[in-house]
């Protein structure tokens, strides 16, 4: 039998990897490597998923040192020498296993006012956005975020200030700073402005590189510090 060595983490922040060996089979993935071990070798795996096609981005988790949605990675993909190793994503507390606790992740879109603030009622017209505006453009490169976390995970200024929002709020923060409908531009404005927010990035890409959805929130942290010192510089932070 052709069999992969799976290496897979076990417990908490303070596990080890336990390893496995897995059969092979023609385009094989590696959350279906992930649900071999806990169907047939080891019930008491816990690990994360939903809709297996890419829509939900929950089963986010670290293969071979970089953070994908193992249900769209296919094993051919980022095997060596007959080995993968899968862990939690990084920059999330690990619950167990294969799990991790994503609050702190949705906190900093909170942090971020990740909310939309529309300013008409139920009882108005809503507000036409016409599909070649600029701002509009902006706004549809970013919207499509599922908040599957891999971009945070492969963000090194995340790894070296805990406190720092992120790519993925930061995209969600531009996104919205470009929404004409939203009130809040300034509130947002001043809530990416601080060390933790926009001008902690420094640029690297690796959210940009990794994003399944392909966007990219490097550009929308640009947008982001140029829209903060326009502000800074007309006095209204
Ligand atoms: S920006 Fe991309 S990688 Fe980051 S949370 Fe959204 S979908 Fe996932
Ligand atoms: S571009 Fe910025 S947010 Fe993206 S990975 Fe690099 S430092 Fe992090
Ligand atoms: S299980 Fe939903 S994206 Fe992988």
């Amino acid at each position: 039998m052709n069999a992969l060595k799976v290496s897979v983490w076990r417990g908490g922040a303070d596990g080890v990897f336990e390893e496995f060996e897995v059969p092979r089979h023609p385009s094989q993935t590696v959350l279906d490597l992930v649900t071999h071990i806990q169907r047939v070798l080891d019930p008491t795996l816990a690990y994360r998923y939903a809709c297996r096609v890419g829509m939900c981005g929950s089963c986010a988790m670290t293969v071979n040192g970089v953070p994908r949605w193992t249900c769209r990675t296919h094993v051919d993909k980022v095997i060596r020498d007959d080995r993968v190793e899968i862990s939690p994503l990084k920059n999330l507390p690990v619950i167990r296993d294969l799990v991790t606790d994503m609050r702190e992740f949705f906190d900093k879109w909170a942090r971020a006012k990740g909310h939309f603030r529309g300013g008409r009622t139920k009882n108005e017209d809503l507000a036409p956005v016409p599909p070649d505006s600029e701002d509009r453009k902006r706004v549809d490169a970013g919207i499509e975020c599922i908040g599957c976390g891999v971009c945070y995970a492969a963000c090194d200024v995340v790894s070296w200030n805990p406190d720092y929002l992120g790519p993925a709020a930061l995209n969600r923060a531009w996104t919205l700073v470009k929404d004409e409908r939203d009130k809040n531009f300034l509130e947002r404005l001043r809530a990416v402005a601080g060390d933790a927010g926009c001008h902690s990035c420094h640029t690297h890409m690796s959210c940009t590189e990794r994003c399944p959805k392909h966007i990219s929130p490097t550009a929308g942290i640009a947008g982001l510090k140029r829209a903060v010192a326009r502000a800074a510089l007309q006095g209204e932070l």
